[in-house]
């Protein structure tokens, strides 16, 4: 399997190849056959892609998770917030499960107006040149969400949101996922558990660092190949919140969950300037009011998300849990201390030292 392979879906592609073309400003000679592909992709786009029944607006909001994960409950209670206090003049549809977008290609389809929003986990914002997201990538950076919060609530999450700016983009708020445990087919509590095994990482250098200085080797995979993948023994592990892990059925092909709790996952909210900007002032009022409820929302029930997912996965059996003990745990930070000293050119010094002062 390749790492960068495009995998959204072959209607959604062929509606990003009418757009790319369509946002260039001198439109270049298109193969004959590719605006064939295009345009039979665009008529198959589902009905409720195109139109919302009784919207005058439809926003279209593209994710890549389970509907039963904070994201996937926060796109939900969003979309109901919307149509109910709008009448149902602004519709919302939403697509979860890369059903639409993959990572790969979510944040192109953003920029080219061919999705409205967007909640991609922080990770993922370096696609788009901007490495300084990977800060929450950081091993062992939170102790806790409150932690997390005096960087999202503060300058500093106001200034990552800032810099989508020049990419056309508008960054509308933070939420949380939660705490990340480790899956492999053998418990995985200290460094030497890890040696040798490829382990399935997001797009960023920081979680490629991690794995290495853990002795694994990392592979940068869609979130929507990860469970083939692990099934195919193309990877033996992974990481992810427990939410993500279960609502995928990773523990149908994982034997083992180790709680390390060793990083952060979080996403921020994404809408194209353009679309913005089209919006009458009361409407993108409306909209944004609905959303910072919905995150609040989802920061309040990602926890109990997580618990319930781990619960569940107790009780189908397929999985051995594993809490490291407080010497395991110690001795998995010592091996990823590195990573932050090596990845300060990445994420820029001046965003290291903002980050250490807010966190002293
Ligand atoms: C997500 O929660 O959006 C996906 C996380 C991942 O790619 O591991």
């Amino acid at each position: 399997m390749r790492p960068d392979r495009v995998t959204c879906h072959p209607v959604a592609q062929a509606h990003l190849i009418i757009m790319a073309c369509m946002s260039l400003p001198c439109l270049r000679p298109i193969p004959r056959r590719h605006w064939l592909a295009a345009c039979a992709g665009a008529a198959l786009l589902p009905a409720a892609a195109l139109a919302h029944p009784r919207a005058d607006i439809t926003l279209r909001f593209s994710h890549v998770v389970a509907e039963e994960t904070p994201k996937g409950l926060a796109a939900n209670r969003f979309k109901v917030l919307v149509e109910q206090r709008s009448g149902g003049r602004i519709g919302v549809q939403v697509y979860p499960n890369a059903s639409l977008y993959g990572d790969h290609d979510e944040m192109q389809a953003l920029q080219l107006g061919a999705v409205d929003m967007v909640a991609p986990s922080l990770s993922k914002f370096s696609r788009i040149g901007l490495p300084e997201f990977e800060l929450f990538d950081l091993p062992f950076l939170f102790d806790n969400l409150e932690a997390v919060r005096r960087i999202t609530l503060g300058p500093l999450g106001q200034k990552l949101l800032a810099g989508l700016q020049p990419q056309g983009l508008v960054g509308l708020g933070f939420f949380d996922n939660g705490f990340k445990q480790m899956s492999a087919n053998r418990p995985l509590l200290e460094p030497k558990d890890y040696i040798g095994l490829r382990m399935r990482v997001q797009a960023s250098q920081v979680i490629a660092a991690q794995m290495r200085a853990l002795g694994a080797r990392p592979v940068t995979l869609a979130f929507s190949e990860t469970r083939r993948a692990l099934a195919s023994g193309v990877v033996d592990g992974t990481e992810n919140p427990v939410s993500n892990f279960w609502t995928q059925a990773m523990h149908q092909v994982q034997s083992d969950l180790s709680l390390t709790d060793h990083g952060y996952l979080g996403y921020a909210v994404v809408t194209n300037q353009r679309f913005w900007q089209s919006l009458k002032p009361t409407d993108r009022e409306l909209i944004n009011q609905a959303l910072q409820e919905a995150l609040a929302f989802a920061n309040q029930i990602a926890d109990t998300q997580n618990d319930q997912a781990l619960l569940a996965l107790r009780h189908a059996g397929t999985t051995r849990i594993h809490t490291p003990s407080a010497t395991q745990r110690a001795r998995l930070r010592q091996a990823v201390q590195q990573v932050q000293q090596q990845l300060v050119a990445r994420i820029g010094p001046s965003w290291i030292s903002a980050l250490q002062k807010v966190m002293q």
